[in-house]
């Protein structure tokens, strides 16, 4: 079966058919998302927290990231892969250009996640010119949580926001094809995806996003600590994994997730 593809993307955007999109770090969930209808699996190096055990995302390698995304890509066959770029794995150009390549010959990532703003959009070109397929992200950005002070919503300023808007176009002109747009208040997230072309992806950025992202350990309860306000648990609510799953596809598709209550 051939993955889905970016074309496919693009024409859910234009078509305003929300794109539902669920982290995996493995074959047996990534199987499960494909037969609950998720269309995007992310390899977030949120498993440095989630399957690792780590205080935050920074210590992932690339050989880690390698090693998840090909056990993700085993097991599926239709949704589209997307695997991130650890933290400084993308420091120069240079360096980018072969450790996405590893990601996407040895892990068979689709696509590449890279966080960070305007000062990233040569590396983002040089990755596309490359035929590497790149999906920016901004707002917060996990690999920056010690610059940032926290897990804290970003661009709730108008000075903030207005940069925000500024490095999403700069990144789109740079050939990103997707956006990811983490903890923003919901009235920039609609901005955003409504003056870019390319599909934007909220977590905790509202329900005007193009489609919806969550940490699959976080919608499944399964986080210790206090689930974040954007978050939900769907199998409280369904009491089986693959029924948490299909409710959350069905949530995401109906606008019914996030609510307003869920959103910045
Ligand atoms: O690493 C990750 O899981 C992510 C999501 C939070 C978007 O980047």
């Amino acid at each position: 079966m051939i993955r889905l593809s970016l074309t496919a993307l693009r024409k859910m955007k234009k078509a305003q058919e929300k794109i539902a999109v669920l982290t995996a770090y493995d074959a047996s969930f990534s199987h499960a998302l494909e037969q609950a209808g998720v269309e995007v699996i992310l390899v977030g190096d949120s498993l440095g927290m989630v399957i690792q055990g780590q205080e935050s995302t920074l210590p992932v390698t690339v050989d880690d990231m390698i090693y998840h995304t090909a056990n993700v890509v085993r097991g599926s066959d239709k949704p589209f892969v997307i695997a991130d770029m650890p933290f400084m794995s993308f420091a120069n150009s240079d360096q980018a250009i072969a450790n996405a390549a590893r990601l996407m010959a040895e892990g068979g990532a689709q696509m590449v996640k890279l966080e960070g703003g305007a000062v990233i959009a040569d590396t983002v070109e040089q990755l596309t010119a490359r035929g590497i397929p790149v999906c920016a992200h901004l707002g917060l950005l996990p690999q920056s949580v010690h610059r940032l002070g926290g897990y804290i919503v970003q661009g709730r300023e108008q000075q903030a926001a207005e940069e925000l808007l500024v490095d999403a176009r700069k990144l789109e002109q740079a050939g990103a094809d997707m956006l990811v747009l983490e903890c923003v208040p919901a009235t920039l997230a609609a901005k955003v995806t409504d003056d870019l072309s390319i599909p934007v992806i909220g977590i905790g950025a509202g329900q005007d996003c193009d489609g919806q992202v969550l940490v699959l350990y976080d919608m499944l309860g399964l986080t210790p600590g206090k689930r974040p306000r954007f978050s939900h648990d769907f199998l409280a609510d369904t009491g089986s994994i693959q029924a948490a799953l299909s409710q959350y596809v069905e949530d995401v598709k109906s606008g019914r997730f996030p609510t307003v209550d869920q959103q910045f």
